[in-house]
């Protein structure tokens, strides 16, 4: 089935592109392929007590297809105003199929590095949304988020480039679970990384502090 039928089944609208008129630091919109998003389910096993934060939500794919084929609560950040606005109608029109899923979904808008980490948080997405300079600073956030409420925390990362994976490789306790490889991917790094912090870490004789 192709993208558009496929958002037609959520009853949304996320085809399509939008680029940054000035900016470096961050990237287009444009959504997941479906068919990774198939990927990633078939590879990973999302729970009940997951709660899912994707940084640069765009128009919300990922997080309306999340909360369809899982029921779990998501949250979605957006930094470009009518895109998130976008978002916004896509959750009206998909919340008329779904009324009887009771797990919220939270659009919300402004820069992902300002987003408060809750605590129920636990599982954060990324596809190519910003520089690896942003990036920093949303780990260090949810670093910081795991030191005070202890939990287990998952990034979900599609399409990692490489200055992401040296940065949670040399400066981070994060460690790669699964490497899921996109069949007929154009390049090398088209493919999800997924990264885990285990709680247990914290029991751990050394002294973990983030900074
Ligand atoms: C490649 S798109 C990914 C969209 C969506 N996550 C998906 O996978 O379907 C990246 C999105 O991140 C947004 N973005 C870029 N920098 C951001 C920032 N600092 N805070 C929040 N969103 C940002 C862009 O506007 C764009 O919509």
């Amino acid at each position: 089935m192709g993208e558009r039928k496929l958002d037609r089944t959520l009853g949304i609208r996320t085809v399509g592109i939008r680029e940054w008129k000035n900016s470096k630091q961050y990237n287009r919109y444009e959504a997941t392929p479906y068919k990774v998003l198939e990927l990633l389910c078939e590879n990973y096993k999302f729970r009940d007590v997951d709660r899912v934060v994707d940084f640069g939500c765009g128009r919300g794919r990922v997080a309306f297809y999340l909360h369809n084929r899982f029921h779990i609560p998501v949250v979605g950040i957006e930094a470009n105003y009518k895109t998130y606005e976008e978002a916004l109608e896509n959750k009206a029109l998909y919340r008329l199929r779904a009324e009887h899923i009771q797990a919220p979904i939270k659009l919300k808008y402004g820069l992902a590095q300002h987003y408060k980490i809750d605590k129920r948080d636990n599982c954060f997405y990324f596809f190519n949304p910003f520089s690896v300079k942003i990036f920093k600073k949303v780990v260090y956030n949810i670093l910081r988020s795991v030191e005070k409420d202890k939990r287990t925390v998952d990034l979900i990362i599609y399409y990692p480039l490489r200055e992401y994976k040296n940065f949670l490789k040399n400066c981070t306790p994060f460690t790669i679970i699964n490497k899921i490889k996109v069949p007929g991917g154009n390049d090398k790094e088209d493919k999800i990384i997924i990264y885990r912090l285990r709680e247990e870490i914290f029991n751990e004789d050394e002294c973990v502090n983030f900074g």
